[in-house]
């Protein structure tokens, strides 16, 4: 759907009929549109067998147009939505014009991966992440990240789209080598995503901080 501005809409049904509406940018970096990753993650969380997401505390890193963390917002969590400085206006317009179906509360910061996380102290009971496995010079900062924001109880999900060409499957090789010393992985079988956003090749992980 064409919007003014060199925008367009993605719109997202919810399991209520309720519909978020995403604007994405005409042009821009790869954070101004919206991923499916972020959309099978996105209904992940309002599937009966997925989190509890009502008066959850909630961070999501590199949120792009914030479409995960507006969708946990709509089902009652309180989310801390982060990209780079550069997403921030796109984050802010999509969280205000989805403010009436926000129930939780969100609000958008900028977060860098590898710096300084103390702002988003105590840790979150959630930390999501949509497709952010796929540049290599950024996993160790990533991966950084991760063991600095989360504790041991604190439920990571990461969903991401397992690309087979170029350095793709080596990006994402080496992001399983950075996590294995700190973190534990279990994948979530395909039969517990949502039924109708669901791909064999987008996989949702669950993850936690060893202690
Ligand atoms: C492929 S996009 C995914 C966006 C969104 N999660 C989705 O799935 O629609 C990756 C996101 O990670 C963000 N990102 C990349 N490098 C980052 C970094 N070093 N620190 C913070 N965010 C970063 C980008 O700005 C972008 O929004």
């Amino acid at each position: 759907m064409a919007d003014n501005g060199g925008m367009f809409i993605r719109e997202l049904e919810r399991g209520d009929g309720k519909v978020l509406k995403i604007r994405q940018l005409c042009s821009g970096d790869v954070g101004c549109v919206v991923w499916d990753a972020a959309i099978v993650l996105a209904k992940y969380l309002e599937s009966p067998e997925g989190p509890r997401m009502k008066e959850a505390s909630v961070l999501e890193l590199g949120s792009g147009t914030g479409i995960v963390g507006i969708m946990a917002g709509s089902l009652g969590a309180n989310v801390i939505l982060t990209d780079l400085e550069e997403l921030q206006d796109l984050m802010k317009m999509n969280i205000d014009r989805n403010a009436d179906l926000i129930t939780g509360s969100c609000q958008a910061k900028v977060l860098k991966w590898g710096e300084d996380v103390t702002e988003f102290m105590p840790p979150s009971n959630y930390i999501l992440m949509a497709d952010c496995i796929y540049y290599e010079e950024s996993l160790r900062p990533l991966v950084k990240t991760l063991k600095d924001l989360a504790s041991p109880e604190t439920c990571i999900l990461c969903c991401y789209e397992q690309r087979t060409t170029g350095k793709n499957p080596e990006i994402e090789r080496l992001f399983f080598e950075l996590m294995k010393d700190n973190f534990e992985i279990e994948k979530v079988p395909l039969d517990k995503h949502d039924t109708e956003y669901r791909s064999e090749d987008i996989h949702i992980l669950q993850v936690y901080k060893k202690n």
